[in-house]
């Protein structure tokens, strides 16, 4: 399956259609893995798939061309899965130089053995002629990972962007204005904060430096090629890497015997009781996956996190949303911990213990409670919804 982005430049890449779990990115829509093939008077590859998918890699570039004429491999990214096919590429593709900066040799030198690989080190403002066409290379460190990389193609105002902009979503169209854009959007949105998020500054710097570009075409490592709606994701780009927030809360709890459910259920009664406007998202920790957890805080304003008590502690698909959000290293959101016990007491303190720990502000005290609520827990998680309320219209 080949789309041609420009003349004599083919989408040759792999849709995965029921992947369902990409190193626990619950990616419901599954996705897929974008290579590309640039046919001039050479011929460059850029970046493969994952290493299951390398035959199929290989079947679609010898649909357009034999394999030796491939004089270029382009590895934007070493994560396997841009990277993971590469060995078993460059070994069916006789003439290939591989072109890559410094730290991503190093990564592939860490999966595979590359003594024997032809190697080209590139760097930010280098560039390959391939004839009418020019390959520029322009270095994204931490977005995301110390090797990514963009390429660019001046002549026909194409840049690779590797995984920035990316979607995780399996289609049988590979344009964004053959889908439906807030589809594309949703989509985007969720692979930003689960996989973006820390590095929002090296985004900035990022888009900064390709602000310069003269841009029709952006042409991702993962879903839509992005020619319609680029101002979009560019701006979702800006608002996202700008920790811009939205009138939203996110109660996120779990509970034993519902009594951190009845806690839940007052915090959110409180926001209501200030504005029925706020977007509430009243989520239980194991009735949602981490991936919606986290795009869901990656605009919120606020939050409230409660659980029930296990063996002293956090119950655990509570203490798991609590890692991986620390991981992501959101922008500093008011909080407030809340959650019931029996006999000894745990998942309240432990969620106290957190926010301090990454330094997020506690609006109130946390609200303990032992067996169930009675009322003066109960109207302290209502105080609490309605201060974060308060918070959020006034930020
Ligand atoms: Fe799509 Fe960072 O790999």
């Amino acid at each position: 399956m080949k789309t041609e982005l420009k003349s004599g430049i083919y989408w040759v890449g792999y849709v995965d259609w029921n992947v369902r779990d990409f190193h626990s990115f619950n990616t419901a829509h599954g996705a897929t893995y974008n290579s590309y093939l640039v046919q001039d008077e050479k011929v460059a590859l850029i970046d493969t798939v994952k290493e299951p998918y390398a035959p199929q890699l290989l079947r679609n570039i010898q649909e357009l061309t034999p394999l030796e004429k491939i004089d270029y491999v382009v590895c934007n990214h070493a994560e396997p899965d841009h990277g993971g096919a590469m060995a078993a590429v460059l070994k069916n593709l006789p003439n290939a130089t591989l072109l890559c900066n410094a730290k991503c040799r190093n990564v592939l030198a860490g999966y595979f053995d590359i003594s024997h690989w032809k190697i080209q080190i590139v760097k930010s403002g280098d560039q390959i002629s391939l004839g009418k066409r020019t390959l520029a290379f322009l270095e994204t460190p931490m977005v995301h990972w110390p090797d990514s990389m963009f390429t660019y193609v001046p002549e026909e105002k194409l840049l690779f962007s590797m995984d920035a902009f990316g979607q995780h979503i399996a289609t049988s169209v590979r344009f964004d204005d053959e889908w439906s854009l807030p589809d594309i959007l949703v989509e985007a949105k969720a692979y930003y904060a689960n996989i973006v998020t820390p590095y929002g500054k090296q985004v900035q710097k990022t888009m900064e430096a390709g602000s310069k570009l003269a841009i029709d075409m952006i042409a991702p490592s993962h879903g839509l090629i992005w020619r319609k709606n680029i101002p979009a994701i560019l701006d979702a780009y800006a608002n996202w890497s700008a920790n811009q927030t939205e009138s939203k809360i996110v109660i996120l709890y779990d509970s034993m015997w519902e009594s951190t459910t009845r806690l839940a259920d007052e915090v959110l009664s409180g926001i209501l009781s200030v504005s029925q406007t706020i977007n509430v998202q009243l989520l239980h920790a194991r009735r949602n996956t981490l991936t919606r957890i986290a795009t869901e805080m990656l605009d919120a304003a606020a939050v409230a996190f409660g659980s029930a008590t296990l063996n002293s502690q956090a119950l655990p698909a509570m203490a798991a949303a609590l890692t991986y959000i620390k991981g992501l290293k959101f922008a500093k959101k008011p909080g407030f911990a809340f959650g019931s016990s029996g006999w000894g007491i745990g998942g309240a303190e432990q969620i106290s213990k957190w926010f301090d720990e990454i330094q997020w502000e506690q609006v109130g005290k946390y609200v303990s409670c032992r067996w169930r609520p009675n009322d003066e827990s109960k109207a302290a998680c209502f105080e609490a919804g309605r201060l974060l309320a308060q918070r959020v219209l006034n930020r």
